[in-house]
Formats: C-alpha cells, sequence, structure tokens
C-alpha cells in the first residue's frame, strides 16, 4: 500500500505576547500556579489584524512553493473559531493562497479535534488517489475572557500540513482508535466569541478518553508502550499533556520512562510559550518534539487528540529518515524570538479590540503588521484580507 502521511509542517503565531508570571501577578496569583501547575510561560496574543484565516495562510505560506501550490486539490481548514457561519474558512484561504480552483475547499469543525478529522481523510484520500496534495489547517484563536480561570490556556496561532503519498516527515499508521460522546465540557454557542467550560470536568474528560482510545488501539495492534519512542499530546496547557503522559508511563520500564518524559520535555517546549491554539495544539506539540528532540528516523510517535464536547483519538505514525527537512527552523526559531512582549494592560486592550460583532465598517490600524498576510478592516459586511 501507498505510504501517505506528513510532508511539510508550518507554524505561525503572532508577533506579540503576555508574560505569564506578569499576568498571574496581575490576576493575585501565585506565579508557580501559572509556570508550574498550569505550565505555561508566555501566552500569543492576538491582534484584531489575525484571524484564522490570516494565520492560516501565514502558516501555509511557509511551506508552499508556487509549483506546490498549483498541485493542491484538495483543502481541508480544522477551527472552531471560523470567521462565518455558512462560508468556509478553506475557500478565503484558497483564494488568497493563490490555489487553483480545481480544489475541495471545506471546514471541518468539533473544537480541538478538526485538524485531527483533516489529517485522517487526507490521508484516507491520499491513499486512494496517490498523487494527490491536500493542505490541512488546524488554526484556532483560544477566548475564555479576561480573569476567568481559563484565561491562563487562551493562546492562538496555525499550523498548516501538507499531506502526500512518500511524505518527507511522518508516515501515518493506518489503524487508529477513536471515541465520541455527548459531553458538555466545553462548547461555545453561536451568540458568544468565548468559550463556555466545566473546566476540572473538562481536564477529568480528556484522561478518560485518553485510557479508552490508547486501550482501543492496543487491542486493535498488538502493539504496547514499547514500541514508541515518543507521544504529542493535544495540549491546552503543558500540565495536560503531562498528566496523559503520566498516566501510561507505568506501562514502561524505567529505562524506557526516562526517555519518554525527555522527548515530552521537547514536545510541550513550543507550546508553553504560545499557549493554547486548540485544534492546532497536537501539531504544534509534534513540531516542537521534532525541533527541540533527540529523535531517530523510523521512531514511531503516539499521537492523542482531543476535541472536548468530545472525540478522541489515538493515532500513530513513523518518523520518515529526513524528517527535518520538512519543515524551516530557521523561519520557526526566529518567529518566537522575535515577538515582543506586552504588558497587562496592553494585552487587556488588544483581547478588547478584536473585531466587533455588529456588522460595522471598520478600517484596523495595519501599521504595527509585519506578517504576509493580514486582515485591514471590514466593509459591507466582509472581511478585507490583504497581502504584503
Ligand atoms: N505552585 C505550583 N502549582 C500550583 C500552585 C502554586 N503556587 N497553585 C496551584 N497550583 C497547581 C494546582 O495544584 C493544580 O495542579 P494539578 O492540576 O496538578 O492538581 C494546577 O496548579 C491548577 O490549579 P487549579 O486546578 O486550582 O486551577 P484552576 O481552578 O484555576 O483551573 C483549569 C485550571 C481547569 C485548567 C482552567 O484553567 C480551565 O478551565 N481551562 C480551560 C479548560 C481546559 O483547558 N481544559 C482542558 C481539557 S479540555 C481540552 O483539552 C479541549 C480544549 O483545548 C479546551
Amino acid at each position: 500500500m501507498t505510504v501517505v502521511g506528513i510532508d511539510k509542517m508550518g507554524f505561525y503565531t503572532p508577533g506579540m505576547y503576555v508574560d505569564m508570571a506578569e499576568l498571574a501577578t496581575a490576576r493575585g496569583e501565585d506565579p508557580n500556579k501559572y509556570l508550574i501547575g498550569i505550565g505555561q510561560s508566555k501566552q500569543a496574543v492576538i491582534p484584531p489584524t489575525q484571524d484564522v484565516v490570516t494565520m492560516a495562510a501565514n502558516a501555509a505560506e511557509q511551506i508552499l512553493t508556487p509549483a506546490l501550490k498549483a498541485e493542491i486539490g484538495m483543502v481541508l481548514f480544522g477551527t472552531e473559531s471560523g470567521i462565518d457561519n455558512s462560508k468556509a474558512t478553506a475557500v478565503y484561504l484558497a483564494h488568497l493562497l493563490g490555489l487553483p480552483q480545481n480544489t475541495r475547499a471545506i471546514e471541518l469543525k468539533q473544537a480541538c479535534y478538526g485538524a485531527t478529522a483533516g489529517l485522517q481523510l487526507a490521508a484516507d484520500y491520499v491513499r486512494v488517489h496517490p498523487q494527490a496534495k491536500v493542505l490541512v489547517i488546524g488554526a484556532d484563536i483560544a477566548r475564555y475572557g479576561l480573569r476567568t480561570a481559563g484565561e491562563v490556556t487562551q493562546g492562538g496561532g496555525a499550523v498548516a500540513m501538507l499531506v502526500t503519498a512518500d511524505p518527507t516527515i511522518l508516515a501515518l499508521d493506518t489503524i487508529s482508535s477513536y471515541h465520541t460522546e455527548d459531553v458538555m465540557d466545553f462548547w461555545r454557542p453561536t451568540y458568544r466569541t468565548e468559550a463556555l467550560v466545566d473546566g476540572k470536568y473538562s481536564t477529568n474528560v480528556y484522561l478518560d478518553f485518553f485510557k479508552t482510545v490508547w486501550t482501543g488501539y492496543q487491542q486493535q495492534t498488538q502493539r504496547t508502550i514499547a514500541d514508541f519512542a515518543a507521544f504529542a499530546f493535544h495540549m491546552p496547557f503543558t500540565k495536560m499533556g503531562r498528566k496523559g503522559l503520566r498516566q501510561i508511563l507505568p506501562e514502561a520500564t524505567p529505562e524506557q520512562q526516562t526517555q519518554l518524559t525527555t522527548a515530552f520535555e521537547a514536545s510541550q517546549a513550543d507550546n508553553r510559550n504560545v499557549g493554547n491554539l486548540y485544534t492546532g495544539s497536537l501539531y504544534l506539540s509534534f513540531l516542537s518534539l521534532l525541533r527541540h528532540g533527540q529523535l531517530a528516523a523510523n521512531s514511531r510517535i503516539g499521537f492523542f487528540s482531543y476535541g472536548s464536547g468530545a472525540e478522541g483519538e489515538f493515532f500513530s505514525g513513523v518518523l520518515q529518515p529526513n524528517f527535518r527537512d520538512g519543515f524551516v527552523e530557521e523561519q520557526l526559531a526566529q518567529q518566537l524570538a522575535n515577538r515582543r512582549r506586552v504588558s497587562v494592560a496592553e494585552y487587556e486592550q488588544i483581547y478588547a479590540a478584536q473585531l466587533s460583532n455588529d456588522g460595522r465598517d471598520v478600517q484596523l490600524a495595519v501599521g504595527e503588521e509585519t506578517a504576509t498576510y493580514y486582515l485591514a478592516g471590514r466593509q459591507h459586511e466582509q472581511r478585507q484580507y490583504r497581502k504584503q
């Protein structure tokens, strides 16, 4: 059978962050609660000039040459913070990137699980059409509200993945284990811009779903923890992934426990400095593992995807020999290093300045925007996207 998986990966997050120790102090909390208890050091601050479409375009632009763009036959855009209840973000994105018109462009929603749905659907499509190239996006802005318990787990950004045959980064295994239950742990009715969440409950459901799909995967494949070099977790905050790993570590030998824990530290490094990007978080964690880990080619990696509401999936893949050629390390490192730290007061002001929901014409201040794609405002109830 054709080997199919992730060929290239790009990541974009805007150029500003708020320091979590400073935010903790402003909220009257011990900084160690945020830094250790939650496990977050910096949180991406999303200016009104960036939304999920522009962030996805900025992530995709990193990996798509003009020749590759001309070959994309499908765009699957996972998001729970889309900008239109009818028209797919994928259609805006395909236009912005200049993709061919003989492409399919669809949006997928299931909280933080949307990008995994996209990845698996793309892989199955390429298995049937081995020449096809599919662009899969996971992009979100995580908003719970100022001074809420969830505020410390906000963030935002986009991951772009190119799914092809004979991939450069990861060959996906065909068997995976998934589970759906109607659970009210986190949801966002159409009239709200901020999520509703039953926080503690959501963390318990996450761990229960992980147990269920990990057990199901092992039963289907006869593999055990000994077959894995690392695990990547959906990471709403890094402590959540750490709790997931702790749940299965006793199944490993002491030596492998050390190896898996070292790999976990690599997988949380970038998420710790960006925050939650909902459906992109698992894939940022995977990218972080690739960037900061010491993984050998042909290692098997396990992935736990979780989208509240709820859908969970455990799947796996094998790292390919030239996996480092599948992303642009220097660009990723510079992007994170060059961000500007904003004060808590500035973060609060930016948080409140997101595009209003009243449909009025707006012209945004775009002076500080350095990203290739950005939002300039709204006219006649249409978002005005620009490329520089
Ligand atoms: N030093 C070190 N640790 C400290 C500390 C200190 N001074 N003070 C507190 N802590 C620790 C606590 O012991 C606790 O650790 P454990 O969980 O290991 O016990 C941790 O800090 C958090 O403390 P609290 O439980 O008191 O925190 P909280 O009540 O403020 O809420 C939260 C935490 C529930 C995660 C909240 O931020 C939230 O609701 N977040 C949004 C929901 C979420 O992310 N859920 C994740 C699962 S759902 C999902 O994954 C989908 C998705 O993306 C949303």
